[in-house]
């Protein structure tokens, strides 16, 4: 079975002379009911963010300003993905190993999530997620 790492979501993108809305509504452009949203900005080009896999979460990453790059990994396929565009959503499922990097100095990425906050749920060994793989 090939697991899924990831998946790009678009978003509406309501621009006028005003400038630009982007709408992503929980359940309907985004696959679950959004429970938290926390994000990552003031980060580099030298840092690596993540390097872990949650249990339970479901993460949708937007990068709103800047960009970023996330390598993605299930410990057999790889793939990495830039973020660039505010009205792009990668949507990442539960058990997935990420890492964040390559972050523009203007990189504001929002991270929409589908739990409450829980440091139990996080694997962060990379050894222990593939042996659970
Ligand atoms: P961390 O998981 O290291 O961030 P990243 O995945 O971006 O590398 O989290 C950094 C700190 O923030 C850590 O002390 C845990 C805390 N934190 C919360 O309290 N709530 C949250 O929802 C998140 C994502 C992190």
């Amino acid at each position: 079975m090939v697991r899924e790492l990831y998946r790009k979501l678009n978003f509406s993108d309501f621009g006028d002379e005003r400038g630009k809305l982007v709408v992503a509504e929980g359940e309907l452009d985004i696959p679950f009911a959004i429970q938290r949203v926390f994000y990552i900005y003031g980060s580099d080009d030298s840092v690596i963010r993540g390097q872990h896999a949650n249990r339970n979460s479901e993460f949708v990453l937007i990068n709103v300003a800047g960009s970023s790059k996330v390598m993605l990994t299930d410990g057999k396929n790889k793939e990495t993905v830039t973020l660039s565009r505010p009205m792009e959503g990668l949507y990442i499922p539960k058990m997935i190993w990420k890492e964040m990097y390559d972050f523009s100095p203007d990189s504001v990425l929002l991270v929409l999530a589908s739990t409450h906050y829980d440091e139990g749920e996080y694997i962060r060994d990379y050894e222990q997620y593939t042996s659970m793989m």
